[in-house]
């Protein structure tokens, strides 16, 4: 086994989606050891091969913290089946991020499908943590990291604090889009002339109002 060099922030390696795993042999296990060898040593709870610079569709995950009693789950091709309404918040980390923790809020439950370590079809329900870092190692395998939730976070906190100054905004928008016939992809062109807080502003909108829809 061998450790090898994490991938961080802004490394855009991170950002690429992972490709699928078509056959499970030794080379493929030979990643997964080197994969948990590296979680280990870091030490974490979770790594997606992205994270190495593989990108492939594979996670390693050990969240028993118990070095005296290693409890290594290994996921291939992970798929989600169902995921529960109800939302659980943690804080979480990443090896590919670090120094930063924030709380996040996920499904409670996942109901996943893969293959495990031998290749051979398998299902899981978890929950709590577990259910928690499987949603946080899948994002991985689509680019995404857990930072990426804490700018919607921000956006509702900046959208509350311009709550005052809604209608300004909005009619604003509202005319730049009218007056051109602009559709969303224009008006996403034209909200990268404003400053940050009206960006903020004007997604908020897009959730509030439908507003960006309607105008297509
Ligand atoms: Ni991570």
């Amino acid at each position: 086994m061998t450790i090898r060099k994490i991938l961080t922030e802004p490394d855009p390696f991170l950002r690429q989606k992972s490709e699928p795993v078509e056959k499970v042999d030794d080379s493929i296990r030979k990643i997964m050891d080197d994969m948990l060898e590296t979680m280990y040593d870091a030490p974490g709870i979770g790594l997606a091969a992205i994270q190495i610079g593989v990108p492939k569709r594979i996670i390693v995950l050990d969240i028993s913290k118990n070095p005296e009693k290693k409890e290594p789950m290994y996921f291939i091709n992970p798929e989600k089946i169902y995921t529960s309404k109800d939302q659980a918040t943690y804080e979480e980390g990443c090896l590919s991020v670090p120094g930063q923790f924030a709380e996040i809020d996920r499904p409670d439950k996942c109901h996943i499908k893969y293959l495990d370590y031998n290749g051979d079809s398998k299902e899981l329900k978890a929950n709590g943590l577990l259910a928690t870092c499987i949603q946080h190692e899948m994002d991985h395998l689509e680019g995404i990291l857990f930072i990426d939730y804490l700018s919607s976070e921000k956006i509702e906190i900046n959208a509350e604090e311009l709550e005052k100054d809604k209608d300004y905004i909005l009619n604003m928008l509202k005319s730049e889009v009218a007056s051109a016939h602009w559709g969303k992809d224009e008006a996403m062109g034209i909200r990268l002339n404003y400053d940050n807080q009206v960006i903020d502003a004007l997604n908020y909108f897009d959730e509030a109002t439908g507003f960006i829809n309607k105008s297509q």
